[in-house]
């Protein structure tokens, strides 16, 4: 398995309320395979992919990714696992208001190993000609693709093409 997930718990506690968001999640997904996580609002899926993603920590449970228990990670390993195994397509974009199309996307190309072409990310999300202009310039729909193309800007061609 490439992504295993076992026992995952977490809740969010404040002053007088616990809330369970997760409680003894399992998921299992090969290499290559696509998943879907299907459930109403509210039912954990934002918090169990903000812990996949290495954004939030669990309570308990493992988290394997490519044999590594993410959950065991340092703050530091935590950015390396980040930068180089996850992309992340926020449901509220989370664009950097001061920054063009272009530079939003070239500042993960730049940490990244082997990224694509920026040009050819752009003309495949349809905002070639958009490219100089600033998130509030822009529609929600595209700043929705400024998102996808900054997430995909950084999957390695070889690893494109076979999945
Ligand atoms: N930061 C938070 N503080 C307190 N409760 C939270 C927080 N984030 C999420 N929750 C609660 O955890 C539960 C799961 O939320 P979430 O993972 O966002 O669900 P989904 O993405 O499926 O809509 C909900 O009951 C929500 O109210
Ligand atoms: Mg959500």
């Amino acid at each position: 398995m490439f992504i295993e997930i076992s026992n995952l718990c977490k809740s969010y506690k404040t002053e007088c309320i616990e809330t369970i968001a997760l409680k003894d999640a399992n998921i299992s997904l090969n290499k290559g395979e696509i998943g879907v996580i299907l459930g109403p609002s509210g039912s954990g899926k934002s918090t169990l992919m903000n812990i996949l993603g290495g954004l939030d920590s669990a309570d308990s449970g493992k988290v394997i990714v490519d044999n590594i228990d993410i959950t065991k990670l340092s703050d530091d390993e935590l950015v390396e696992y980040r930068r180089e195994k996850t992309d992340f397509i926020f449901q509220s974009y989370n664009l950097m208001p001061h920054l063009t199309v272009l530079e939003n996307i070239e500042i993960i190309q730049n940490i990244s190993k082997s990224p694509l072409d920026i040009n050819e990310v752009l003309e495949a999300v349809g905002l070639a000609d958009k490219k100089n202009r600033f998130p509030r310039e822009l529609s929600g729909g595209q700043q929705q693709c400024v998102a996808v193309a900054r997430a995909v800007i950084k999957i390695q061609r070889y690893y494109f093409v076979m999945n």
